[in-house]
């Protein structure tokens, strides 16, 4: 099996958190510097201000910030997918953190053995370790990193199914779709922007960033609609998109990763099976292993962030504990109006 993304992997003279996208700046920086043709794109656009840091602009339907929309840009004009690239698509909060790092496990058992020392999820970040498209495609030598990288490549986005690049929709490349629960969704979302935003912001109300969600007014939201965009394509292409929820893979994460090593076309052998491979790679992607090792614990991560706000519970139905029931109904009747119809439920 071809060890996917391993150059990724930082030289013994970088520090060990700047393997991935080293050139990228702090949030302000980039939001500073964003090109005159993408000022003018957002200077028409409907603003709200944003969760984190940096407002939210609607484009082609789907809120984002105005340097993500820039790297969209590049991501759909420049990138030429590969038949077997492994694109992973999350609604932010999602479980984007987990599933990077299971991916990565699995797509590299051969070479990093999941059970091993040295293994790569000990000392990186998972965000580390896939490049963030739109992040990525901001300028030409982030870009030329990603065109070098070696077959398979494993790669990230946000970004809803309408603005992913043509050849990723007419490739063979697999896409894995992630998302979760609603209510838990918005909630660690909540307690997200919380943690990372400047100070100088304040905090974000409960009450506010409810409305905004509700509204549809999230990082790459609405909500709603990223998730059934990805929703209806799995249904017509089973063989291209993967659908998983969080709860699914909390509830039966051995069954959930070999039905996903099999998408992605890395099936488990059976003596990987009988030899506890698929057991290894839960463990060393649990929450308890990954939210205590030091990386994760204090490492920083490009654009500033601090490696600790992708943990915090990673529990199914938290929600509960913040969310008065009138609150908790609401965004069931949502979820019930958009997704019922189509099938989906959470
Ligand atoms: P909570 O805030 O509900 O705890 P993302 O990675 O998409 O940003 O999502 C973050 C959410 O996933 C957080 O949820 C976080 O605690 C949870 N999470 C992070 N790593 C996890 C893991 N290894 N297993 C399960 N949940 C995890």
């Amino acid at each position: 099996m071809a060890a996917a993304n391993h150059h990724l992997l930082p030289h013994d003279d970088q520090p060990s958190n700047s393997s991935c996208e080293p050139l990228l700046p702090k949030f302000i920086e980039v939001e500073e510097n964003i090109s005159q043709e993408c000022r003018d794109i957002i200077s028409g656009l409907p603003r709200e201000e944003g969760w984190f840091q940096n407002s939210l602009y609607q484009f082609k339907g789907f809120w984002d910030q105005a340097w993500l929309i820039q790297g969209a840009l590049g991501f759909q004009k420049h990138f030429e997918a590969r038949d077997d690239d492994i694109l992973l698509v999350t609604t932010p909060k999602s479980g984007t953190t987990w599933l990077k790092a299971i991916l990565y496990a699995t797509l590299n058992r051969s070479n990093f053995p999941p059970n091993s020392h040295n293994h790569p999820l000990l000392t990186n970040s998972p965000h580390m370790l896939l490049p963030f498209m739109e992040g990525s495609h901001q300028d030409n030598i982030s870009r030329d990193r990603i065109d070098g990288m070696a077959s398979p490549r494993l790669l990230f986005t946000h970004l809803p199914y309408s603005s992913l690049p043509e050849s990723v929709k007419h490739s063979s490349c697999k896409i894995v779709f992630l998302c979760r629960n609603p209510k838990d969704n918005f909630v660690s979302l909540w307690h997200f922007a919380n943690k990372i935003r400047p100070k100088t912001w304040g905090t974000l109300s409960l009450e506010e960033a409810f409305d905004k969600f509700c509204r549809g007014v999230s990082p790459h939201g609405p909500f709603w609609d990223h998730v059934l965009g990805y929703w209806l394509e799995s249904l017509k292409r089973s063989e291209k998109v993967k659908f998983l929820k969080y709860e699914d893979l909390k509830d039966q994460p051995v069954a959930s990763l070999k039905t996903l090593a099999h998408f992605i076309g890395h099936s488990f052998s059976q003596e990987e099976e009988a030899n506890g491979v698929i057991d290894n790679i839960v463990s060393l992607c649990s929450f308890e292993n990954l939210s205590n090792l030091k990386v994760n614990k204090d490492g920083e991560l490009p654009f500033g962030m601090a490696a600790g706000a992708y943990f915090r519970q990673g529990q199914v139905g938290d929600s509960v504990n913040y969310l008065s029931s009138e609150s908790l109904e609401k965004i069931d009747s949502i979820a019930e109006q958009k997704f019922g119809p189509h099938g989906l439920k959470f």
